[in-house]
């Protein structure tokens, strides 16, 4: 059984006890939930790899509370003596400034920075790399307990390994349920998709190694020409493949799902319908409302429309995105269709990197 806490003092208080008792419990953040547990004990770090079902290879990102920021931002020295969990002396010193100036400015929220870690660091969180993932989360209810707790808190996605990520503490128990003592329920989260994450290239380069919440765009503005940013695209190759959900299949539906070349039009359909003639109905995910002409050929073959959004805005996309994936997944549909997003700029790069991550796995390829 898996208790769903609704969000009063007391369950705070239930929620740091179980924490404190090595236990591993789901919490909200601005982004997704997470599943928590003490980063500093070794028993907790093993229950997220067992529920999650995760593989030990894939490393987990640590959470900290805002108090390790201060009102006149954040200082990397500061963090590092303050935290003990990063080696200050191993960041190239260009690159000090730039982070600093990110950190400032978009903690807490939904950026992780990748950094060298200390002795400190359990080997099981970071699965052995010599670098620690540190996020500063902005939801009430993990600030929170992070302060309650006065702990470290590794939390990946509460997801099983390899499925959607759940955006409210219901998809949550989809996925969990029976598996951890309890979620706490913070209601549907704001951004829907993961935290971007920045690691350090060499010593003037950082590299989104996950798009996500946080734009390139956003991120290059705050840095200035002084520090490159490359984007995920172009390191994709040269980053060990244990890094930042890069595995090929990831935030994947149970049904197939096919990523079409370009936006849905009708022309489409008679080609998808031969092809895959016996894998209808088809369930549509698209990013605005489609026009009368293609609405009533997809309707007239019995298949079903899922909207991101109605107008193509891609905040809005962002936060339907995962729970759409999860009706579809519960829906009469037998294959997902997705159009790309109308742009790869802003949020598109991620939902454009989760669409790609969510087709790997078994849809069909488009003829
Ligand atoms: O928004 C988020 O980031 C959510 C919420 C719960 O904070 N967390 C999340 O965690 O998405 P997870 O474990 O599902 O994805 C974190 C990714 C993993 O794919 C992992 O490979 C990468 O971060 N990562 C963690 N530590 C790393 C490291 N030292 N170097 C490179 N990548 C790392
Ligand atoms: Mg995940």
């Amino acid at each position: 059984m898996t208790k769903k806490l609704a969000a009063t003092s007391e369950n705070l208080q239930a929620v740091v006890a179980l924490l404190q008792q090595g236990e591993v419990v789901a919490l909200p953040t601005e982004t997704v939930y997470g599943l928590a547990g003490n980063s500093a004990n070794p028993a907790a770090v093993v229950r997220i790899f067992e529920a999650k079902e995760r593989p030990s290879f894939d490393p987990l990102i640590v959470h900290l509370a805002s108090k390790y920021r201060t009102s006149n931002g954040v200082s990397l020295k500061s963090l590092a003596e303050a935290t003990g969990l990063i080696d200050f002396n191993k960041i190239p010193i260009q690159l000090i400034g730039p982070i600093e100036a990110l950190l400032t400015k978009f903690w807490p929220g939904p950026l992780t920075v990748v950094l060298p870690k200390t002795d400190r660091v359990l080997d099981l969180v970071t699965s052995g790399l010599p670098s620690v993932a540190l996020r500063m989360p902005a939801h009430p209810l993990m600030q929170s307990v992070l302060q309650a707790s006065g702990m470290f808190l590794s939390a990946p996605s509460a997801n099983r390994f390899g499925s959607i990520s759940p955006t409210s503490a219901e998809a949550v128990l989809a996925e969990l349920h029976g598996r951890i003592p309890a979620v706490l329920d913070g209601g549907n989260c704001e951004h829907g998709l993961e935290s971007t994450i920045l690691g350090i290239m060499n010593p003037t380069t950082l590299t989104i190694l996950r798009p996500g919440s946080l734009t390139q765009e956003e991120i290059q503005t705050t840095t200035g020409p002084r520090c490159k940013i490359e984007g995920p695209a172009e390191t994709i190759a040269s980053i060990p493949p244990q890094a930042a959900g890069q595995i090929d299949s990831h935030y994947a539906p149970r049904k197939g799902m096919l990523l079409l070349p370009e936006s849905m039009k009708p022309a489409h359909l008679p080609l998808l319908e031969k092809h895959f003639a016996d894998a209808k109905p088809f369930g549509f995910l698209l990013f605005q409302k489609p026009d009368p002409d293609l609405n009533k050929f997809l309707h007239h073959g019995g298949h079903s429309i899922f909207l991101l959004s109605t107008n193509s805005n891609l905040r809005e996309a962002a936060q339907n995105f995962y729970q759409t994936l999860r009706s579809m997944d519960a829906s009469r549909c037998r294959t997902l269709v997705a159009e790309p997003p109308p742009t790869q700029e802003g949020l598109g790069l991620a939902l454009m990197d989760r669409l790609k991550r969510a087709a790997k796995k078994k849809g069909p390829k488009f003829p």
